[in-house]
């Protein structure tokens, strides 16, 4: 059934090793697997491969931020992605760190090849300082005044507001996010690798169709428009590699990066006894296909083609992009708690889950892909709960009970085999060309027809026939069958589920081939549940439970001890619509369902208000009962879901922990106005 056995080296592209894995990064890794998983599931050799990304300026000053060498920060991340993935089913035949001898050495290797090429050449050029750090300042770590629209806040690029981009030194009173201070422009030598070398290698690299035909033409626009060098270079302090006749100068992170697709291979080989250079050398017969986000297009499908063709190596088979993950039609919010990281949608919900709808909903292009999560609720529990898992424990009670556990010595009915057969080779059409979402629909289509079969022979019937017995085991035991084809079928998006149903029809390691093999005269083991419905709780657990996620991602990121910036300004008439009084804490108490809000009540001098405040990781409620405070009285009432909230009372700092009730001084009386 399969053809000739190809070797494949499979990539996905490397999570930065400066935050957690969050459901958008796993709409990548799932996609990848799903599709490596195919093709060993079909008898080739496919080598799964990737790393962390542990280098850069947001690493280093992260660690900084902690308390930890970076060191230390890159090694516990590799511990917690790799974590995340596995509980995922994301199977990696090697996960390694692009901080590694392995990386070091091609880097090395490769930048000394370029140069000897003649393919480096370095200029002088003025970047953005911080005088006060004593470092280059990336775009990201300046912030200011848009010079277009002049929104305060915006980032060295561009601006969320209006959306222009511009170069840093264009802000309006620019600060550094490091240190607060102004940066200033301070002139240095650094290497550059000549993109524009390799003009010609791209355009025909592209007309051979190694990436996708929206991903080419962005390409060609960019090669009409002329390819400019390349800064390869940063000055220290930089966490990463040092260029090796330049001292003071290390790698960018992104030249080190893809490499560490090559260093985690090598790796692989090393103790595996594998020949590394059968793979990537010029003309190897192995092919090469990597997974990336398109927003990372340029740095796969420019840069490190050229990379690696002027180094001597081979260069990809394919890059294929996907669009990014959306939540209910909009971009992940960390406020709406749709910023949901892996571990937070482990915690609450069974992976295969979101397996499969990221399945139904992938295609080969680079359309964003949108989770809704009433979608998701709904398509889930039809699926897999109400077509898949059906057939089984429709069938699996009367075999276990009547029949010893055993299946009928021949298939009754052979059509709907003949059907599955013959759909699968489609089905692996779709599977190869990405096109998981088709996939998905033909099996759900087979799923269908089983299960219309079983309502025709209405076995259940039948069973109060003692005539009949036979007919009844010969219906379940093409139901059962069926049932193994599909989960063949979903093997490589459902590996679990897979893995269960295998040891309850006692059929071994399943693999393509045996698609046809159908079980007979054969016992399986008692049925047991393989997965049981979404309840809409669930969802709703994990979105509370990723907002609380975004608090302390937010204090790690300002590293505790680091002032919040200021707000942007306002009048004093902005100020004189706060109207600020003076309160007692009369009663306090916890919220039941709540492990942030205490309820207050809280008197004004002529009247008592109600107020929920995230106040119960700070404080136990005695602790506030009969302060006096300072609270916000003319805000909107906000209806939540233990009652409404008539006003906030203030606190200084931020999080949920560090927060520190504000007390008038001795004479204030309830209801004075704070001015
Ligand atoms: N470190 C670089 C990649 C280096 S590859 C040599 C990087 N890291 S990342 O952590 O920001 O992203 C890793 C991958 O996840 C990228 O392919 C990126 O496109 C993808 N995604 C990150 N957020 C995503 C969504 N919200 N949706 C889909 N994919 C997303 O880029
Ligand atoms: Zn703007």
């Amino acid at each position: 059934m399969s053809s000739s056995r190809r070797q494949i080296v499979v990539t996905s592209a490397l999570p930065y090793a400066n935050g957690p894995i969050h459901i958008g990064h796993m709409l990548e890794y799932v996609q990848t697997d799903i599709w490596v998983r195919f093709q060993k599931l079909r008898g080739h050799e496919c080598i799964y491969v990737c790393a962390d990304d542990a280098h850069g300026t947001p690493i280093m000053l992260r660690a900084q931020a902690e308390g930890v060498t970076p060191q230390e920060l890159i090694d516990r991340m590799h511990a917690e992605h790799l974590r995340d993935y596995t509980d995922f089913g994301v199977e990696f035949d090697n996960y390694y760190s692009t901080h590694s001898d392995e990386n070091r050495y091609f880097a090395e290797y490769i930048y000394t090849q370029l140069r000897d090429a003649g393919h480096i050449r370095t200029r002088v050029i003025s970047q953005a300082y911080d005088p006060k750090a004593e470092m280059f300042l990336p775009d990201r770590f300046i912030k200011g005044e848009c010079p277009n629209c002049g929104t305060a806040d915006q980032y060295g690029d561009n601006c969320e507001n209006c959306g222009a981009t511009y170069a840093p030194t264009d802000l309006k009173n620019a600060v550094s996010v490091v240190s607060g201070e102004a940066p200033i422009e301070k002139d240095s030598e650094q290497y550059f690798f000549k993109l524009e070398d390799f003009s010609d290698m791209l355009k025909d690299w592209f007309a051979a169709g190694h990436v996708q035909t929206e991903i080419a033409n962005k390409m060609h626009e960019w090669l009409d428009e002329g390819l400019q060098d390349w800064d390869i270079s940063r000055n220290a302090p930089y966490w990463g590699f040092e260029i090796p006749d330049a001292p003071g100068k290390y790698f960018y992170v992104w030249l080190d990066a893809p490499i560490g697709y090559m260093a985690s291979f090598k790796n692989w080989c090393d103790r595996n006894g594998v020949d590394f250079d059968h793979y990537w050398q010029v003309d190897s017969p192995a092919e090469l296909h990597h997974f990336i986000g398109k927003d990372i297009a340029r740095f796969h499908t420019m840069f490190w083609p050229a990379m690696l063709h002027g180094a001597g190596f081979r260069r990809p088979t394919a890059v294929y992009c996907h669009g990014f993950l959306t939540v209910d039609g909009q971009k992940m919010s960390k406020s709406r708690g749709t910023f949901i990281m892996a571990r937070t949608y482990l915690d609450h919900l069974n992976p295969e889950y979101l397996r499969y709808y990221f399945a139904a909903k992938l295609g080969p292009g680079i359309d964003d892909i949108d989770l809704n999560l009433e979608d998701f609720t709904t398509r889930v529990n039809a699926d897999l709960v109400g077509k898949l898992v059906n057939i089984a424990s429709r069938c699996a009670g009367f075999i276990n009970k009547r029949f010893e556990g055993k299946l009928s010595a021949t298939l009754a009915d052979d059509s709907l085999d003949a059907q599955c057969l013959h759909a699968a080779e489609t089905i692996a059409g779709y599977y190869e060309q990405r096109e998981f979402g088709k996939a998905m629909r033909d099996i759900m289509a087979l799923a269908d027809r089983i299960n219309q079969y079983i309502d025709e022979q209405q076995p259940w019937v039948a069973i109060k026939d003692n005539n009949r017995m036979s007919e009844v085991q010969d219906v379940c035991t093409v139901g059962l069958n069926g049932f193994r084809q599909l989960i063949i079928l979903l093997k490589p998006v459902l590996p679990r589920l897979a893995a269960q149903a295998e040891a309850f029809l006692q059929s071994g390691d399943m693999t393509w081939d045996d698609l046809g093999n159908n079980l007979l005269d054969h016992a399986i083991e008692r049925f047991k549940p393989l997965m049981t419905r979404i309840e809409p709780v669930f969802i709703e657990r994990m979105i509370e439970a990723s907002k609380e996620d975004a608090e302390v991602e937010k204090k790690i990121q300002q590293g505790g001890g680091d002032i919040e910036p200021l707000a942007p300004e306002i009048t004093y008439d902005d100020f004189a619509r706060l109207d600020f009084r003076i309160a007692r804490i009369v009663a306090a108490s916890r919220v039941e369902k709540s492990d942030r809000l205490l309820q207050l009540t809280l008197d004004l001098g002529n009247e008592t208000r109600n107020v929920f405040a995230g106040l119960a990781n700070a404080y136990a409620p005695e602790e506030l009962e009969g302060k006096l405070t300072v609270m916000v009285a003319n805000l909107a009432p906000r209806k939540m879901r233990f009652g409404t909230s008539e006003g906030m009372v203030l606190a200084a700092g931020s999080g949920e922990t560090e927060l520190f009730v504000l007390h008038p001084d001795t004479g204030a009386k309830p209801g004075m106005r704070v001015t």
